[in-house]
């Protein structure tokens, strides 16, 4: 399967069922439509990215559900980077508010599965549970609390907050880890918190996860993530283990000492819910991580792969 994999439209009149992943081209967009054949062979996947369907283009969009006919979405497209967000705070909320909107209304018979985040609460207690309320501290977290409401208002439809994902992502650029390891890479000497917590997870595990919910066919709310809570700090402590050659410096730091929009202290997930439904128990962080070496190359082997393959069908 490749990046741009497109249902062919003339078998639609033999269909097999169509699934949209928006955001094919981000980090767990593109897991999704890499696992596809072996999580969800029964399916005909289009991978939509920016490149091919621009969703902000309403008209563009309905054309092409119209074309496609499919009969599952799962959103993963968003302004994903908290500090752009806090920055173009009007792009985010199109991007995530009402492109979401747009999208679940477009799929109000379908299911629709939207991705979103931890960052939706204010970190006050972490563990949280899919029962507790939201009370988001940035416009991230706001711009997806407001998506999630919209989207479960249809019974049909499904949110999943995740936590941290990390792997490989097709640009190099996207996921956590990469981030830290470019910044390594050059030299740089990252500032950690000791008191931020989160529960991270491969994007690998939440792609599987994913589709199996899918599968599964229970909609509602989510929560899917690493069974850790684990500090920025001791996260990052982890990474540092697979970046020996370059030589990592961090430098341990408090949320209290940061000049910057509030932060939620702990955003841990509890996980309870969808492990019920999953076949495979969800990972600690650190286990993936101690096996990480060759399963991070095996991962950026098989990107490599997938972005080299030829893709010569018009992308629509
Ligand atoms: N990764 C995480 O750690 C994490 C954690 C919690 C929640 N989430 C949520 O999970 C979902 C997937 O995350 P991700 O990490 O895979 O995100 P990502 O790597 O940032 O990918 C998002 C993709 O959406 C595309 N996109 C943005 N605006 C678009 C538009 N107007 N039209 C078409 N495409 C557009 C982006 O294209 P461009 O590259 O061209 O911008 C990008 O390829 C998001 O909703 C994110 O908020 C992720």
């Amino acid at each position: 399967m490749s990046l741009l994999d497109h249902a062919d439209m003339s078998k639609r009149s033999h269909p097999r069922p169509c699934a949209w992943i928006t955001g094919a081209r981000g980090l767990i967009g593109h897991r999704l439509l890499l696992q596809a054949p072996t999580e969800a062979p029964e399916w005909d996947v289009i991978g939509l990215t920016r490149e091919n369907l621009e969703l902000t283009d309403r008209q563009a969009v309905e054309a092409f559900f119209r074309e496609s006919s499919p009969d599952l979405i799962i959103h993963c497209a968003a302004a994903s980077r908290s500090p752009w967000c806090e920055a173009h705070p009007r792009l985010a909320y199109e991007i995530n508010v009402n492109v979401t909107r747009h999208l679940a209304e477009l799929a109000s018979d379908l299911p629709f599965l939207l991705l979103s985040s931890d960052l939706v609460f204010d970190g006050s207690h972490g563990n949280y549970t899919e029962t507790d309320s939201v009370n988001p501290l940035s416009v991230y977290g706001e711009t997806k609390a407001e998506a999630e409401h919209a989207v479960l208002a249809n019974p049909r439809h499904t949110v999943v907050r995740t936590s941290l994902n990390a792997g490989r992502s097709p640009d190099g650029n996207r996921a956590f880890n990469e981030g830290m390891e470019r910044a390594w890479q050059s030299g740089e000497r990252l500032h950690l918190f000791k008191d931020e917590f989160r529960s991270p997870i491969p994007a690998d595990v939440t792609a599987r996860a994913l589709w199996q919910l899918i599968r599964v066919g229970s909609p509602g709310l989510y929560h899917l993530a690493g069974t850790e809570r684990l500090s920025r700090l001791q996260i990052g402590q982890l990474l540092a283990r697979l970046s020996q050659a370059a030589n990592p410096q961090i430098i341990p730091t408090s949320i209290r000492d940061f000049d910057g929009p509030p932060r939620p202290p702990d955003t841990s997930l509890n996980c309870a819910k969808i492990q019920t439904l999953l076949p495979f128990p969800l990972p600690k962080f650190s286990e993936w991580v101690a096996s990480s070496p060759k399963l991070l190359q095996r991962e950026q082997d098989r990107q490599q792969e997938c972005l080299e393959e030829p893709d010569d069908r018009d992308p629509g």
